[in-house]
């Protein structure tokens, strides 16, 4: 124990009874990989958001380091990391909600597939720690492939008896973050002006833009249909080459991820219309996930909506889509049943 390690639990207890007598909102936040490229920025972020009381930051490396560096922030959290498996358990004591960055990213020339391997070990052994300490948790699982890794954390709660499919959400969105700025470039608009719905999951062509139910209403010709389709399938691909090796997207990861986090804790307060895409268990198709609009609210995605409708391009995407994602889901499903 460090000498001031007392000290700062009764900081931490002052700060929290203090915002529960204030009757402010609170909630407590894991960050599972927090010191990677994403983690760094998304614990930056989440300790920048007024709903978040307690921000606990979890690694296998550096975990201390980025803690010190981001308690410093005067913000409101209370921040407090963890290092390494043996601390696992504490870090997701109590959780509201676990976010999971954890994991490699791709290089170039690598499929969101090709880190199947290491990357499923990873969110299956996170995922039994979820289960053990803070079943009733919402978890935003962003490690990659997101269509496997999905129903990987699935079936570790169902073994564990602890799955409500509500709270189970792959987060996509950073796919709608970048229809939103790829369709306002080709529109002239504000990217915050537009909403383009993305469904399907997160990898290739299972990366469907809606540009037909963009908000506001446009048309697109024929070329610049295919022109943002396939940037945004590709916008993934676009930052591995850019980044030449050093890793996939991480800033615009981290934003899209504190973006929604922050739409399930507002779900969470019990606001009124919240609504984001996410991959989750569905019955939209004849798929057990898939990725639509959803409502969020007190008990995870309490709404899974339909498609709505397709022109002729979305419905030939779409069934290139679930072709994709049906081997996906069952590689996931199979790597913990098998
Ligand atoms: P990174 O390699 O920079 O960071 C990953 C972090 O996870 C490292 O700090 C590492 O120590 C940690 N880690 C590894 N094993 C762990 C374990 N067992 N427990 C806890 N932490 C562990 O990678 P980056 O760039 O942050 O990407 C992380 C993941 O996010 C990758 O799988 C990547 O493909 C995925 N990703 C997902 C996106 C999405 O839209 N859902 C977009 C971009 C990346």
């Amino acid at each position: 124990q460090p000498p001031n390690s007392q000290m700062e639990e009764s900081c931490v207890l002052k700060r929290t009874d203090c915002r529960a007598k204030g009757g402010a909102p609170g909630f407590k936040v894991a960050v599972l990989g927090a010191a990677g490229g994403i983690g760094q920025p998304l614990a930056m972020l989440m300790k920048m958001n007024p709903l978040v009381s307690v921000l606990h930051l979890y690694d296998v490396v550096n975990a201390p380091g980025v803690t010190a560096d981001i308690s410093h922030m005067d913000t409101g959290a209370v921040v407090r990391g963890f290092l390494g498996q043996p601390q696992l358990e504490s870090a997701l004591t109590g959780m509201d909600l676990v976010i999971i960055p954890a994991g490699v990213p791709r290089k170039p020339g690598m499929t969101r597939d090709d880190l199947f391997n290491i990357n499923a070990g990873i969110v299956r052994t996170l995922c039994e720690g979820v289960a053990k300490c803070c079943p009733n948790a919402i978890v935003n699982l962003i490690s990659n492939p997101v269509n496997s890794t999905v129903p990987i954390a699935a079936e570790v709660f169902k073994k564990a008896g602890t799955y409500d499919p509500k709270r189970l959400l792959g987060v996509t969105m950073l796919d709608v973050v970048r229809a939103n700025t790829f369709v306002a470039e080709v529109l002239g608009l504000d990217p915050r002006e537009v909403d383009v719905p993305v469904v399907g999951g997160h990898a290739g062509v299972t990366i469907l833009p809606l540009l037909s139910q963009a908000k506001p209403p446009s048309s697109f010709t024929p070329e610049e249909t295919e022109y943002l389709t396939k940037r945004i399938q590709d916008g993934g691909t676009e930052v591995v080459q850019a980044k030449a090796g050093a890793g996939s997207a991480t800033l615009s990861m981290a934003y899209a991820a504190v973006k929604f986090a922050d739409a399930c804790l507002r779900g969470l307060r019990g606001d009124a219309g919240v609504v984001e895409c996410a991959f989750v268990a569905s019955e939209v198709t004849e798929l057990p996930f898939f990725a639509t609009k959803v409502r969020l609210g007190r008990r995870g995605a309490e709404e899974v909506y339909q498609l709505g409708p397709l022109n002729e391009y979305e419905r030939v995407g779409l069934q290139k889509a679930k072709k994709e994602l049906a081997e996906s889901i069952q590689k996931g499903i199979s790597f913990i049943r098998k």
